[in-house]
């Protein structure tokens, strides 16, 4: 048995595929610190620079000493606490719906809505280049799993109209991890209704950062059908929020079949209250703190236009990732080696987790970088471009 995995590890070394994990000492920041050395690093999906601010800090402290550190038991046992329902009751408000639901992780909620939502006899209509925590999810349930390609609404409207499964779910990122595109809502909304099918949508990425006021991806203008009750929206708290954990936000039924069904929310300790207590303070900052979102638009437009004569291009995008297109994945693992060598992270992304021949580095902006280190990054790239 031993030596079958020694095998296959020894296999991801051939190819280049064996992950290693860094160690991080002190908070996630823009200047972060491993091994004694500081790197500049555009890692992170901390996108609003929350994941240490000071008031955070101390409404974590506070939670503790008003919740103590752990839930202890399951929500359906006696671990929701009154922080989990101030939190959901704010989260239904904020994204516009009548009910939310907390899941300890994004990967769970999506396990959760899809396995509650769909089985045998359905069918799940999913992007090719959705997140690896839908299409588990989508295999979990059992439903026929048909995929389209990345933002095809034609080929998508063929299976919608060609299927004849009891119920349709179709699933989507709003904001991809891997290419900082966007999926038109509207559009998307519009043939889920024309079809009757539900809509399952990730806003992992877009919640907090894009939207009046960050209140996510159904906020842009571009997106007022939103609303519509096919869908079932999905977000994250460990990113833009600065903190951990997710929500579902959908009709009433939809959440109470949730709270019933839903197998990665009902067997599973709830998450410490402590952490609800601080997303309450983190979502006023959401809000409140236009400045932030501001300032990513700068650093998106900053480096866009910088990097406009490179020879990499950037994947049109205008959220706060901002994939560099390489190609080979040794050339991008290269880069991003030679960039580490230099202090600035910037991971390599390689297939399968994008398809061959698109590796790419991962730029992933964040308020809490300032237009120097944008400068830096830049002038870094340049320079190795010239070098290629
Ligand atoms: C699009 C998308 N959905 C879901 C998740 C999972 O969220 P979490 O990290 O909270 O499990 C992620 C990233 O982690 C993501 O990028």
């Amino acid at each position: 048995m031993f030596s079958e995995l020694t095998e296959q590890l020894r296999a991801r070394d051939q190819q280049g595929l064996r992950r290693v994990r860094q160690v991080l000492e002190g908070p996630q920041a823009a200047h972060i610190t491993i091994d004694d050395r500081e790197y500049l690093a555009f890692s992170s999906n901390d996108y609003l620079g929350l994941a240490n601010h000071p008031e955070l800090i101390q409404s974590v402290c506070e939670g503790a000493q008003q919740y103590g550190v752990g839930a202890g038991a399951s929500h359906l046992i006696n671990g929701h606490s009154s922080a989990h329902h101030r939190l959901e009751e704010a989260l239904a408000d904020f994204t516009g719906f009548p009910k939310a639901l907390l899941f300890s992780t994004g990967y769970m909620a999506n396990i959760g809505v899809v396995t509650a939502l769909v089985g045998r006899e359905d069918a799940i209509f999913a992007d090719k280049l959705n997140h690896a925590s839908l299409n588990d999810a989508a295999l979990l349930s059992r439903a026929k799993f048909i995929r389209f390609p990345h933002l095809d609404f034609t080929a998508l409207e063929q299976r919608l109209a060609a299927s004849t499964a009891r119920r349709k779910l179709v699933i989507i990122d709003a904001v991809f991890s891997m290419e900082g595109d966007r999926a038109p809502i509207r559009q998307v909304v519009a043939l889920c209704e024309k079809y009757q099918a539900w809509l399952l949508l990730d806003d992992a990425h877009g919640f907090g950062v894009l939207g009046q006021q960050g209140r996510g991806s159904l906020f842009l203008p571009d997106s007022p059908a939103g609303h519509s009750p096919h869908v079932v929206y999905m977000a994250t708290l460990g990113k833009a929020a600065g903190v951990f954990g997710a929500f579902v936000a959908a009709q009433p039924e939809i959440i109470e079949t949730l709270i019933q069904t839903a197998r990665s929310y009902i067997y599973t300790t709830a998450t410490p209250p402590l952490l609800s207590h601080a997303l309450l303070v983190s979502l006023k900052k959401i809000e409140q703190d236009e400045w932030r979102r501001e300032r990513l638009t700068q650093h998106i437009q900053q480096l866009r236009e910088g990097l406009r004569s490179s020879p990499w291009k950037l994947l049109p995008s205008d959220t706060p990732i901002q994939p560099l297109l390489i190609g080979a994945s040794d050339e991008a693992v290269r880069i991003s080696q030679a960039l580490r060598e230099q202090g600035i992270l910037v991971p390599a992304i390689r297939p399968p987790t994008v398809p061959q021949g698109t590796a790419r580095l991962r730029i992933s902006l964040s308020a809490a970088h300032q237009p120097q280190d944008i400068v830096r990054l830049m002038q870094a790239l340049h320079q190795l471009a010239s070098l290629s």
